[in-house]
């Protein structure tokens, strides 16, 4: 037997007459009397099903939400006036002249509507019913697609698709890894790969020339509202490459994709911006270059202010928002500085003249300085400290009035950050670690030995709407040169043996040229679909501290598992190894 003609999203107007089967859950149910009607969903749509027989009447009263029936059924125009023109299949009912139960369902714990009203973990611990809902069944099969437009590009383009291991070797890459014990080798490690940089740096060693891979990469790291312990990139790397041609490819990439998914025709070559100008004018790497918000430095005025913490302060930054802000948003505000271990400080300005907790350190010809033109109120925000963490705590401040007080502007400002600076320095450590990872090639290598964080890096981020979406850099190709930059960062020959020996070995067996870059491929689906967390493009993902409530992870395992593994598990309040 056939279990359906068609889907539940596929009858319409030219199909009256025709007998069908349909079979799809219970959406919902409205009985009238001598009529009813059912709403059969699946994943390809909704369609009216017409219940007028006595015996059917009693049967659709047993039926209860999410039980599967299957009807047959004979596909009538609907009566003028009684079209849905929300539905494709709106112009059309089918009449039922049976209907078997095909599945029961037990009452489920929310009612699957399109907007998200249930809490959210039993959401997630249902997710297999959260999942029905149609924004969740979209946003799955528009990556799918994404998925699809990607191959279909880089094979078009010779790349060749190349899976690579996801036990890897322990390295540091930035984030923690999550580690596996052998049970072969007891006391032995393999690490679940934060990422394949390492391999498909040995793929173009290999003479592979231009490799792509949706690689799942896992990274033991505090999760965020675009972060998750498991996250898919599109990897890519191409040997004999400059940045140039790398950009043109991601370009074009996103160019087939926004044409090809959303029809629609994005504008390329994307702009570029040096990450200095980025943090000075937008407090952050991650610039959303749709709003006209910008940072001042206004170091040389507010100095000479009496206020002892500008006239201490390496650098003052500000804001000049177009509008009053009350006493409860700047104590929100001075929250979100305080993130960043700095606090804020405001001039208010209404009417021609200022107020505020500070205006009593500036002289009148002070104030004049801040050249504040506007007739109406306006609010001056002021961040002083250290110059970068004064732009980026700043940067937070926009962040929070783009979001609280700007209309959304539903467009897509794609941007490359460029000329990053290789290396940083560790907050709390002063030490000083790469600002990507070890593999990134100088753009000034002789800087490297005296003022290494002067150096910057051939080093690139796109990011697209204020969300990084992929970084990537050109890579070092050289043993010598790789050494170098791994002593740097502090790497004595045996830890650079130990994690980095293969790399550097085959360095040594005829190096190309090479570069790429990886992009995030929930992040991308996550901002092109407008979704507020990465979750809404996972099917299966794990809560803010890591949690899957649905499989009940991260759990305990028999002692017959860890034995195996030669593992013994610290009991929880004790501090003594066993
Ligand atoms: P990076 O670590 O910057 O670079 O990662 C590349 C892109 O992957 C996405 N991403 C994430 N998405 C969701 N959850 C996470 N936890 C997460 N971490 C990263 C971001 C990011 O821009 N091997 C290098 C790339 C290279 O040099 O070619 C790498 O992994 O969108």
């Amino acid at each position: 037997m056939k279990y359906r003609t068609h889907s539940c999203g596929e009858i319409r107007k030219a199909d009256v007459g025709a007998e069908v089967r349909l079979a799809g859950w219970v959406d919902s149910i409205r009985h009238h009397g001598k009529v009813g009607f059912i709403n059969l969903r699946d994943r390809y749509g909704i369609t009216q099903i017409l219940v007028k027989d006595d015996k059917l009447l009693n049967k659709i009263r047993e039926l209860g939400h999410e039980w599967i029936i299957g009807v047959n059924g004979k596909v009538l125009a609907r009566p003028k006036g009684m079209e849905n023109p929300d539905l494709p299949t709106g112009e059309v009912d089918v009449e039922a002249n049976e209907i078997e139960v095909i599945s029961r369902s037990e009452i489920p714990p929310f009612v699957i509507t399109d907007e998200a009203r249930a809490k959210e973990e039993l959401r997630l611990k249902y997710r297999y019913l959260d999942l029905r809902r149609h924004p969740m069944q979209e946003a799955l099969i528009f990556k799918s697609e994404l998925y699809q437009a990607i191959r279909e590009y880089l094979h078009s383009r010779s790349f060749v698709n190349i899976e690579t291991p996801i036990l890897g070797r322990s390295t540091p890459e930035g984030a923690r890894d999550f580690l596996v014990p052998s049970r072969l080798h007891p006391g032995k490690f393999y690490s679940l790969v934060q990422s394949p940089q390492i391999y498909k740096q040995l793929l173009m060693i290999a003479g592979f020339d231009r490799y792509y891979q949706f690689a799942r990469c896992l990274r033991d790291e505090d999760q965020r509202k675009d972060r998750q312990p498991e996250h898919t990139q599109l990897d890519l790397e191409l040997a004999f490459i400059d940045e140039e041609s790398i950009f043109e490819l991601v370009e074009g990439l996103m160019k087939h994709i926004f044409a090809n998914l959303l029809g629609m025709e994005l504008v390329i070559p994307f702009k570029r911006m040096q990450y200095n100008e980025a943090l000075e004018k937008y407090g952050t790497e991650k610039p959303d270059i749709r709003y006209e918000l910008f940072l001042s430095d206004v170091s040389q005025i507010a100095k000479k202010s009496e206020f002892k913490v500008f006239k201490e302060a390496e650098a003052i930054k500000c804001v000049k928002w177009k509008g009053d802000l009350s006493r409860k948003e700047l104590e929100e505000l001075d929250n979100v500085v305080k993130g960043y271990g700095l606090r804020l400080s405001w001039l208010k300005y209404k009417e021609g003249s200022f107020s505020g907790p500070i205006c009593k350190f500036f002289s009148a010809e002070l104030l004049k300085e801040l050249e504040v033109e506007d007739k109406d109120a306006c609010s001056l925000l002021f961040v002083a400290g250290n110059e970068n963490r004064a732009s980026l705590a700043l940067g937070g401040v926009r962040n929070w009035l783009i979001e609280k007080y700007l209309p959304q502007r539903k467009e897509y400002r794609f941007i490359w950050i460029i000329d990053f600076p290789m290396f940083e320095r560790d907050e709390t450590t002063g030490e000083i670690v790469p600002s990507h990872h070890t593999f990134v090639m100088p753009k000034n290598p002789k800087q490297l030995e005296d003022k290494p964080e002067s150096v910057i890096g051939k080093l690139y981020d796109l990011v697209l709407n204020g969300v990084e979406l992929g970084s990537g850099s050109i890579r070092v190709h050289n043993r010598d040169l790789q050494e170098k930059i791994m002593k740097i960062i502090g790497f004595n020959e045996e830890q650079r043996e130990r994690n980095f020996g293969c790399l550097l070995e085959a360095l040594e067996y005829g190096a190309p040229p090479h570069g790429g870059i990886a992009l995030g491929l929930d992040r991308l689906a996550m901002t092109i679909l407008n979704k507020k967390s990465i979750q809404d493009v996972i099917a299966f993902p794990k809560t803010l501290t890591g949690v899957g409530l649905l499989e009940g992870i991260p759990s305990e395992v028999d002692d017959a598992q860890l034995n195996e593994v030669h593992i013994k598990v610290k009991s929880q309040n004790s501090t003594e190894k066993k």
